[in-house]
Order: structure tokens, then C-alpha cells, then sequence
């Protein structure tokens, strides 16, 4: 019989084995893993649970915020605030940082999410997902601030994703490779359904919005016209495209078979600046792109070791298969 290795199992056996993970992050993760389930349960209820449509709000970052939005925010911040695991969570639906209350015990770490990545797909039941980022909270004052944060993306102990699509999975990394768990929904569990996950160095398969194509950067629109050139272009190779408008998708399928997915900033924002979010999208993802294997840039520089200044920073992406991520990073600093 093949053995079926439940998240909490996985989770143990990595603790004892070489105490990668401490008890206490064993316990965040679990329930980071335990508000997936119930996130995923709601987005699978659709119009029969009260949870499609907009809440008539709007979010820091000036979005209208969708049902799903808030409950899934919610859903994150009541599993985890009373665990004794964490010191505080931030997240793109709330504009400062979350403080777990004083009648809760204070733990080392900070978690960071965004409850619902993709919410355009909501309403036509397409994929969406939940992205989180693990840091621990620096040592050596009393209390939690917004600094305590500002750690970059090389500092996370824990990341990952749980994508609610055809089937519900759960993408984890603590700093040892990738592993997939995908929901059994009669037991109640994740089960552990790939190890080591790994991307492969090339691919012919690009992901961007190209819509926006007319406002970006020459090194952008340079790199995906060589691809649209196909075989008689200069990569002398046809290219298939992708996009499915979740971030969390996106990466799931480059995780699967690789690819290379891009939110350049573009020159309708002065800024310099990407769409997509610092800290609670584009450090988690690119530490499981890297971990399988693969590269995430925002152009320029590593992601990883950008040094976050705010919150809800905003940043350009580029990431995947590395020596694609590679080659978008060289026409970049090269012009
Ligand atoms: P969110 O739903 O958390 O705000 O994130 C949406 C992001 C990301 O998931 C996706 O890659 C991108 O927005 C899609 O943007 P476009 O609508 O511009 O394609
Ligand atoms: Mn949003
Ligand atoms: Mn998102
Ligand atoms: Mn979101």
C-alpha cells in the first residue's frame, strides 16, 4: 500500500528529523493550513453560501474588495490569533498591521497573507488562492511595530500558497525544497501528493497581461516580441501563452511544468512600481520559485533581497524557469 503522509504527519516528521521546524511554526502552519480548508469550503458553497459579489468597501491599495475578500481575511486572522504562535499579521485587505489582542499569549512569529489572490475569477468560478509568508519577529524590544516587518524576503522561515481550484492544494516551502498537499475532502486532510518539486531551466511558455502591452519598458516588450517571433524569430522556437489572472495559478502551473510569469511596472506609473504586492505575493512566490529551482527578479535585482520599506510596497515580477528569468533580467540591465 503506498503510504499516504498527511500534512500534520509531513509536518512532525520535519520537526524531528532535523528540526527545521520548530514546534511552534509546526503549529502556525497547521493553522494557516486549517483557515485554507474553511476559505476553501466557502469559495466551494459560490452562490448557495452568501459569498459571491462585492462588499461595497474598498482596500488600501484602492480595490473595491469582493465578498471573498473579507471573509477570507477573516477566517485567517480568527484561526490565528489565538494559537500563542504569533506576534501579529499584515495583510493587502488591512491597512495597518494586526497586533494579536492582549488576551491572547504573544509568539515569535509574524504571518502575512493575501487571504484572496484572483478575485476577478471569483464570480466566474475560476481558480483563486490564499498566499502567506512566515518572518519571525525581530528579537531584542517589547511590543510589535510596522518595522518588525520590513525584513526581506531572504529572511522568511515559511511560505506558501493553497490554490482553490478542480482540486484544493496547498504548495509549501520551509527552506527545503517545495512540497504539494491536496485537500482530501472526505478525511478532512492534506495529503501530501509531490516532494521536491522542480521547474525545469526552460521552457516555451510565457505568462503576462498583454493588454498593457503599449505602456512597457523596451526590455519587456523586447523579450516577449522575440518570443511572439517564434521559430523564424531570434529564439528560433514557437511560444504558447498563458494568463490566467490569478497569481496563485499562474505560479501553480509553473510550479507544474514551468513557464515564466511576468507584472512588469509600466510607464503609466511613475513610480517604477509593479501591480503586485511586496511582501504577502511576490516574496512567498519567489522563495517556491526558487526553492524548485527556478529565478524571480523584479528586472533588475534578486526579489528576495529587495529591503522593504512599506507595507503594502508594490513591485515588478518576474519569475519562473530560470534561464528565461535569466535572460528578461540580462535585457534589462544591458539597456
Ligand atoms: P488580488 O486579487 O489579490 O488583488 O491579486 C490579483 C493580482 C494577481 O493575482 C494577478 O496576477 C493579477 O492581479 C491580475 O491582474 P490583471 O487583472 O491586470 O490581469
Ligand atoms: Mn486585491
Ligand atoms: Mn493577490
Ligand atoms: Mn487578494
Amino acid at each position: 500500500m503506498t503510504r499516504r503522509v498527511s500534512l500534520t504527519r509531513y509536518l512532525v516528521e520535519q520537526q524531528r528529523m532535523d528540526g527545521r521546524i520548530p514546534p511552534q511554526l509546526r503549529l502556525l502552519l497547521e493553522v494557516v493550513a486549517r483557515a485554507c480548508k474553511r476559505i476553501s469550503f466557502a469559495v466551494n458553497k459560490g452562490e448557495l453560501g452568501d459569498v459571491m459579489g462585492t462588499a461595497g468597501s474598498e482596500n488600501v491599495q484602492g480595490e473595491v474588495q469582493k465578498k471573498l475578500d473579507i471573509i477570507a481575511n477573516e477566517t485567517l486572522i480568527e484561526a490565528n490569533e489565538w494559537g500563542g504562535h504569533l506576534a501579529a499579521m499584515a495583510s493587502e485587505e488591512m491597512e495597518g498591521i494586526y497586533v494579536v489582542p492582549n488576551r491572547y499569549p504573544q509568539g515569535e512569529y509574524l504571518l502575512m497573507f493575501d487571504p484572496l489572490d484572483g478575485s476577478s475569477n471569483i464570480d466566474i468560478n475560476a481558480s483563486i488562492g490564499t498566499i502567506f509568508s512566515v518572518l519571525k519577529k525581530p528579537e531584542g524590544h517589547p511590543g510589535v511595530h510596522d518595522n518588525d516587518f520590513m525584513q526581506p524576503g531572504s529572511s522568511q522561515v515559511a511560505a506558501g500558497y493553497c490554490i482553490y481550484g478542480p482540486q484544493t492544494t496547498l504548495v509549501l516551502t520551509v527552506g527545503d525544497g517545495v512540497s504539494m498537499f491536496t485537500l482530501d475532502r472526505e478525511q478532512g486532510s492534506f495529503v501530501l501528493v509531490e516532494e521536491n518539486v522542480t521547474i525545469p531551466e526552460d521552457t516555451k511558455e510565457f505568462a503576462i497581461n498583454m493588454s498593457n502591452m503599449r505602456h512597457w519598458d523596451e526590455p519587456i516588450k523586447r523579450y516577449v516580441d522575440e518570443c511572439l517571433a517564434g521559430k523564424e524569430g531570434p529564439r528560433g522556437k514557437d511560444f504558447n501563452m498563458r494568463w490566467v489572472a490569478a497569481m496563485v495559478a499562474d505560479v501553480h502551473r509553473i510550479l507544474c511544468r514551468g513557464g515564466i510569469f511576468m507584472y512588469p511596472w509600466d510607464k503609466r506609473e511613475p513610480q517604477k512600481a509593479g501591480k503586485l504586492r511586496l511582501m504577502y505575493e511576490a516574496n512567498p512566490m519567489s522563495w517556491l520559485i526558487e526553492q524548485a529551482g527556478g529565478a524571480a527578479t523584479n528586472g533588475r535585482q534578486r526579489i528576495l533581497d529587495i529591503q522593504p520599506t512599506q507595507l503594502h510596497e508594490r513591485v515588478s515580477v518576474v519569475l519562473g524557469s530560470k534561464n528565461e528569468v535569466e535572460r528578461v533580467t540580462k535585457y534589462h540591465t544591458e539597456a
